[in-house]
């Protein structure tokens, strides 16, 4: 049977964090050794809002030594940043062709970071979702493991490829989406009813992948809860308390019943210390591992190889949808 294509993506706009994670990247390691799987710097959707060059080089290199770290191994999958493979602007562009402003306004993300910004939103922000959909369709996914705010752009995705589909032929496998059953969704350490966000400009509301050992306990101890003291999984009214629950249950494997069961009649002292405990040893390793690869040699070797091998995948679907566009002369 043909092996299935896995594609995702994550954007170098800050310091990766535990929610990138445990959202995303937990997921892709435990999809490399079944399927054909692409992963992807997103470089040009971090320039939708103004980086700072320097900063952004850097970030390009920490996500990719992260991308390591965690468990992807180069042999099995084609690790790249997208904008060395030029195919991902020339598709996205026929994405914006095919998208309707409406359905880009009405998404969530869009709204969000639009918010207040008046009449200086960058278009980028508005076309992403076609672009995005692009670095998907390029490669004939079929699932893209992703956390749960991604689900909508996820939709739009199949909704263009759909409409490209019924326009001008069969070209584009209608991707599936993949959301964890833990850690889908990690909240705002200091506001709990808001997503975990690497670009967030209060640090202590995220958990970063390299904040040193001692920073994710203090982070964790000051996280906001409530006064009732009691641990129980309840997004709505705890959201804080329910927040690290899930943040323990994806790191250490444990049900939330488990959790309530062990924590029944125990503060919040006890219980978040536990929480910095398990994340502490979920990235102990990893930070161990980064530190190995992010002045190697050995890095820039796999982005090349990764850059070659997903340009030769894009390549082949570019003719089809160049051929079925009427781009082609012959
Ligand atoms: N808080 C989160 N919980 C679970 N999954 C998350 N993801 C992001 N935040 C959480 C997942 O991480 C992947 C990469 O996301 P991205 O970098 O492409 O963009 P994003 O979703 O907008 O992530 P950030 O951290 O919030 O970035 P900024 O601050 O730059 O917007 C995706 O699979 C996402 O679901």
């Amino acid at each position: 049977m043909e092996q299935k294509t896995i594609f995702s993506g994550i954007q170098p706009s800050g310091i990766i964090t535990l929610g990138n994670y445990l959202g995303a990247m937990k997921q892709f390691v435990e999809l490399q050794d079944e399927f054909n799987c692409f992963f992807c710097i997103v470089d040009q959707h971090a320039i939708t809002v103004p980086q700072e060059p320097e900063k952004l080089r850097q970030n390009i290199r920490t996500l990719a030594a992260m991308y390591l770290a965690v468990g992807l191994d180069p042999n099995k999958v084609t690790l790249f940043i997208q904008s060395e493979v030029p195919a991902h602007i020339q598709l996205g562009w026929m994405m914006m062709c095919t998208s309707y402003v409406g359905e880009l306004e009405r998404m969530t993300q869009y709204k969000d970071k639009a918010r207040d910004r008046g009449e200086t939103i960058p278009g980028g922000l508005l076309v992403y979702p076609p672009l995005m959909a692009a670095d998907i369709l390029l490669y004939g996914t079929h699932m893209v493991p992703v956390g749960e705010d991604q689900k909508q752009h996820l939709e739009l995705t199949r909704d263009l490829a759909e409409r490209f589909n019924k326009r001008y032929g069969e070209v584009f496998v209608i991707p599936e989406v993949r959301i964890p059953k833990q850690g889908a969704r990690v909240m705002s350490l200091v506001d709990p009813t808001k997503k975990m966000s690497k670009s967030d400009p209060n640090p202590g509301s995220f958990i970063a992948m390299l904040d040193d050992l001692k920073t994710v306990e203090k982070k964790i101890k000051r996280a906001q809860t409530d006064s009732d003291g009691i641990i129980r999984y309840d997004r709505e009214n705890k959201p804080g308390v329910s927040n690290l629950m899930g943040i323990l249950s994806a790191c250490t494997g444990q049900t939330y019943e488990e959790i309530e069961q062990l924590y029944e009649g125990k503060g919040y002292g006890q219980f978040k210390g536990d929480v910095a405990k398990a994340v502490i040893e979920t990235l102990a390793p990893i930070q161990e591992r980064y530190n190995q690869l992010i002045n190697s040699d050995e890095l820039d070797q796999i982005l090349d190889e990764g850059a070659r091998k997903a340009q030769e995948a894009a390549a082949v679907m570019m003719e089809k949808v160049n051929k079925a566009i009427g781009f082609s002369r012959k």
